[in-house]
């Protein structure tokens, strides 16, 4: 899976890229947020390295490794922290973090192991992820503990770094025992332009379908949709199935999509109340719902 980009409340984990190089400096040459680590502060040459390593594993078939930045909504260039997923065996998949001092202790520590859950249960679907840490790393401990992974045990002589052999405690976390922070709430869309719609907790896509608890890329080939006839009741059965009381459906950005009385029909007919409009005012609209805690679901078309 490439072009990995999941949005949580203030962060957003994205593909690292060249021209990143001093966002990850800050962090991965600093001696307090390596303090821990399985390594030492490492030089500007060797953190172009870790860059070109994560731009080459991103693009492996099959791929393994996801290095990704996280960063903040709007600062898209501002990397706040670095955050590693390597799949293995059994659906299994271990992670790492680092965030840059300067952003510690305001929550983002948290808010990234639950975004490499989502990633790794909802897009990868992993069944266990799991992380090692130095025993002296009280943040690391209390940060994974917050995000509701298990404490496990401890690994022997698991790194050798600074010299010595030092043992890892290690945490982990099963699909089921997951929690995501977004809730059972319908995830709030985050961002809008012609072509991409972005969710909470959710991979970018051009077209979207959103529920109680989550979504998908919606994809008109799934249904043999079109912009007309249009929306078809196979398009919207699912909303009954997921405990939507009410549905936002887009017509498009330029109303070429449409949306026949069949299909608004047969949700009424379900008892859920249903909303038809232009993408944009359909976002503020879904987005209000979901502020009000409606039990929310939306259909998302992002262009014409
Ligand atoms: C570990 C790290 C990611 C935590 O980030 P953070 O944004 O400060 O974490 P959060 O703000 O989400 O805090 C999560 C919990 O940990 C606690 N915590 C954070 N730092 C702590 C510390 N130094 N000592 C004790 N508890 C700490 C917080 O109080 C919070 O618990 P609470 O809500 O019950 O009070 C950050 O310190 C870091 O990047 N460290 C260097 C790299 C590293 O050690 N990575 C982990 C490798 S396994």
């Amino acid at each position: 899976m490439n072009g990995i980009d999941v949005h949580g409340m203030r962060l957003r984990l994205r593909e690292l890229a060249p021209g990143d190089e001093p966002g990850v400096l800050a962090i991965y040459g600093d001696r307090e947020a390596t303090r821990h680590l399985s390594f030492e502060p490492r030089s500007a040459e060797e953190v172009a390295g870790v860059v070109a390593g994560a731009v080459r594993s991103a693009g492996a078939e099959p791929r393994v490794e996801y290095v990704l930045a996280a960063v903040p909504h709007d600062a898209p260039e501002d990397i706040v922290g670095i955050t590693r997923l390597a799949t293995e065996p059994q659906r299994a998949a271990t992670i790492g973090f680092a965030l840059r001092p300067d952003s510690w202790g305001q929550g983002f520590g948290t808010e990234v192991v639950h975004l490499l859950c989502a990633l790794g249960f909802g897009q990868l679907g992993l069944h266990r992820i799991w992380a090692a840490r130095s025993p002296l790393n009280t943040a690391s401990a209390e940060t994974l503990r917050k995000a509701g992974m298990t404490e496990d045990g401890r690994i022997r002589d698991h790194v050798h770094v600074r010299g010595a052999w030092r043992d890892s405690i290690f945490h982990a976390i099963l699909e089921h025992e997951w929690k995501s922070p977004w809730g059972s709430d319908s995830p709030r869309i985050t961002h809008f332009a012609w072509g991409e719609i972005d969710a909470e907790g959710l991979a970018r896509h051009k077209d979207l379908k959103v529920y109680p608890g989550g979504g998908r890329a919606w994809d008109w080939n799934e249904t043999g949709t079109r912009h007309s006839p249009g929306v078809q009741v196979a398009d919207v059965a699912e909303f009954a199935e997921r405990g939507c009381e009410v549905v936002v459906l887009t017509r498009g950005v330029d109303l070429r999509l449409e949306v026949p009385d069949a299909t608004v029909g047969f949700l009424r007919a379900k008892g859920i109340d249903v909303l038809v409009s232009d993408t944009a005012s359909a976002i503020t609209e879904y987005n209000r719902l979901v502020a009000e805690g409606r039990a929310v679901g939306g259909l998302f078309h992002t262009t014409c």
